[in-house]
């Protein structure tokens, strides 16, 4: 982080910038505002927030952003909330179920570009339209997913696969699970 840089800087994305330059600025950010901690409740809170505001600033009307852990408790099962930006979510999700829990049984992202047409999805939110949800992985074995959920439909495309699946590694290499 810069010399008299605020944290909370790293929030304002300009609005004059294009998706692609927007989303780079997100991963960038990350990494500088990770660097003081491999700590992975503090490091996804703020990458909850930057995904936000990078949303925010693009006018993309993103109603949830953040995290689901595997539990510590039932490791080989389900996953647990984690750090987010929004309203109250489910705290549970089993393996295999929703699109969470298909992205760590697939160990692959999940755009869903319509969620009423995703057999299991789980709607903690019944305005959500589309979402997508990103596993983090490090050596084969899957730490969490990276959720994001939209008002519109097809709110994400492969811009943003590509730029959340750099986000999401710089996340798996940053911190200690
Ligand atoms: N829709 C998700 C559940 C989590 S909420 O969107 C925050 C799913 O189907 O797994």
């Amino acid at each position: 982080m810069g010399e008299g840089q605020h944290h909370a800087e790293y929030s304002n994305y300009q609005g004059d910038l294009s998706k692609e330059e927007t989303l780079q600025l997100l991963v960038d950010s990350y990494e500088a505002v990770s660097n003081d901690t491999r700590n992975w409740v503090a490091n996804l809170s703020n990458a909850s927030s930057l995904v936000w505001h990078a949303y925010h600033s693009l006018k993309v009307p993103v109603n949830w952003s953040g995290f689901y852990v595997i539990n510590p408790t039932k490791p080989e099962e389900e996953l647990i909330l984690g750090p987010f930006q929004g309203k109250v979510a489910c705290q549970i999700i089993k393996f295999g179920k929703g699109v969470c829990g298909t992205a760590v049984s697939s160990q692959k992202t999940q755009l869903v570009a319509n969620v009423n047409e995703f057999p299991g999805h789980i709607a903690c939110d019944g305005e959500t339209q589309s979402e997508i949800v990103i596993p983090i992985i490090k050596d084969g074995k899957v730490y969490g997913v990276l959720d994001i959920d939209c008002l519109a439909l097809e709110g994400f495309d492969e811009v943003d696969v590509e730029y959340l699946e750099k986000l999401v590694t710089k996340i798996s290499e940053s911190n200690d699970f």
